[in-house]
């Protein structure tokens, strides 16, 4: 191979590396550095084990970016997370986003009431959740939330709080969606949803 012709190859190889590591690109190792304090609530590598606190293992990169900012600019109200936001770069956003969906999360030891979780099977089925929230496990790929697994009471409150207005999604699906939920359809739905793997 001629000398030009190798340099030039050589370029393409580090013009290759570069482009595929931008310097704001996610840095999954970089956000297990900087979630220590998150575990103290989430648990250690996001696999909570307290009812209110949600698993954030292997929940959707994107959406898990998207929550921090509505957090951070006050558009999701919690006490906690809104002074915990306002601290986190856009870049530590996404460091800590790539770190949790890359890890596996726990199967859960969530034993369902089981009246209440076939009638949340075919309520799911009826209102089609289960096709903008999928069960596979590469839902840390995907832009919607991973719900599968995630605790009852995180669950519930959350239903709760798009119907009632306490909580707003920008496409204002689900808002709509929980509209149409009643107490009970909440509790069947978490049960099923809590329970799967
Ligand atoms: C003092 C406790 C506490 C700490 C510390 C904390 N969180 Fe949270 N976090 C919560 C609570 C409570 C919620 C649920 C809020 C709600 O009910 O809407 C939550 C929700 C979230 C959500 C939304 C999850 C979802 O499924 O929508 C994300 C993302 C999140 N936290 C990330 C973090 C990150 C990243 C850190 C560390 C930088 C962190 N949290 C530290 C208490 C905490
Ligand atoms: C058309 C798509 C779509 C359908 C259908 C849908 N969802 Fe959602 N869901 C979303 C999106 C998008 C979000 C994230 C909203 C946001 O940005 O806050 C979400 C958020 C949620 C959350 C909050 C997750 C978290 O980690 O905080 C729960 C719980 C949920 N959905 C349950 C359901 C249930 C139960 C149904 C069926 C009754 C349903 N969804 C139907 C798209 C959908």
């Amino acid at each position: 191979m001629p000398p030009r012709t190798r340099a030039g190859g050589l370029l393409c190889i580090l013009l290759l590396a570069c482009s595929s590591v931008p310097a704001n690109a996610q840095d999954s190792a970089a956000g297990e550095r900087k979630h220590g304090y998150c575990a103290s609530c989430h648990g250690i590598e996001g696999q909570s084990f307290k009812p209110h606190y949600p698993i954030l293992a292997g929940q959707s990169a994107a959406y898990l970016v998207s929550q921090l900012s509505q957090f951070k600019n006050g558009r999701r109200h919690d006490p906690s997370m809104n002074t915990v936001a306002k601290q986190l770069s856009t870049q530590d956003m996404r460091d800590l986003a790539a770190f949790f969906a890359s890890v596996e999360p726990r199967p859960g030891h969530f034993t369902p009431d089981a009246k209440k979780a076939a009638r949340g099977k075919a309520r799911a089925a009826k209102a089609g959740c289960t096709g903008c929230h999928a069960r596979s496990a590469d839902s840390a790929s995907q832009p919607n939330p991973r719900i599968a697994g995630q605790k009852l009471d995180y669950l519930k409150k959350q239903l709760r709080d798009f119907r009632d207005g306490r909580r707003s999604d920008a496409s204002g699906i689900m808002h709509a969606i929980a509209q149409t939920l009643s107490d009970a359809d909440i509790d069947d739905l978490g049960n099923y949803y809590a329970a799967l793997p």
